[in-house]
């Protein structure tokens, strides 16, 4: 079986107006390359090199014109499809049925970098047989995130941006699922905040025992508010001190 790669970068990333009112979230700076950058380098880095960006907003037309086929990645071609508006995160994923066919996929929110490869976690997974599994990190401010609750060594649910968190561990935006996933997205009702849920996705596969968990090595961080892309810049930035080439043109 072979395994897809889907970046979400859609939505309208209103927390970071005005910075997101002429371009896409996606698309700013972090230290050296645009944001988009460091979750196609995730999947590649994992061996995954069929991908699909779904994009939206008023700038989608920017990716193709920034990326083309992904030959700065190695890639020979990369699929794109358009979220309207900003309906959630599952929403966004729904959007990539016609591409996951009947394959495995590992999902990554486009606001998110990591440190560390992911390699690991996806052979782990393509072992794994059904289901889906999540990356978990230890964080200082769960209730900005989905966040874990952990019995033993299960999980047995996840809270979306608790008020009084149940552990410090957070759900990371990266996910790997096998095809129900879009049989599960086609039940979801919207969220008080008018969205599908991923949350409720992964509940699901909670439910039906068939969810698996790691906790991430390296450092892990979204880029949705001010604070949180300051830090990925001064992360990235450190990060490319060490590995000089994470920042050759
Ligand atoms: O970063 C990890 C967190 O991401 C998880 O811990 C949460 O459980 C999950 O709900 C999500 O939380 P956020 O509220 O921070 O997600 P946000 O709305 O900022 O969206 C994150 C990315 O998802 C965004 O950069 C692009 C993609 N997205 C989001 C929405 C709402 C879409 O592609 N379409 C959308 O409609």
């Amino acid at each position: 079986m072979s395994l897809r790669g889907i970046i979400l970068a859609g939505g309208l990333g209103k927390r970071l107006d005005p910075l997101t009112r002429i371009t896409n979230k996606h698309l700013l700076p972090v230290y050296c390359k645009p944001m988009i950058y460091y979750p196609i380098q995730t999947l590649v880095d994992a061996g995954v090199r069929d991908i699909l960006i779904v994009t939206g907003g008023n700038n989608a037309g920017d990716f193709l014109r920034l990326l083309g086929n992904g030959a700065e990645f190695g890639l020979k071609h990369i699929n794109y499809t358009y979220q309207r508006g900003e309906g959630g995160i599952a929403e966004a994923l729904n959007l990539a049925e016609h591409f996951a066919q009947n394959d495995k996929t590992v999902v990554i929110l486009g606001d998110n970098l990591i440190e560390k490869s992911i390699k690991k976690y996806v052979e782990d997974f393509i072992k794994q047989g059904e289901g889906a599994k999540i990356l978990l990190k230890k964080v200082l401010d769960p209730e900005r995130f989905g966040v874990a609750e952990i019995k033993g060594d299960k999980i047995v649910k996840i809270e979306e941006k608790p008020k009084r968190p149940r552990s410090d561990l957070a759900v990371t935006g990266i996910y790997m699922y096998d095809p129900k996933v879009f049989e599960i997205i086609k039940t979801l009702k919207p969220s008080r905040r008018g969205e599908l849920e991923i949350t409720d996705v992964n509940n699901r596969y909670i439910e039906w025992g068939e969810m698996t968990f790691d906790v991430l090595d390296g450092w892990w961080t979204d880029c949705g508010t001010f604070d949180s892309l300051l830090r990925a810049n001064k992360l990235v930035a450190k990060k490319a001190d060490k590995a000089d080439k994470l920042c050759e043109s």
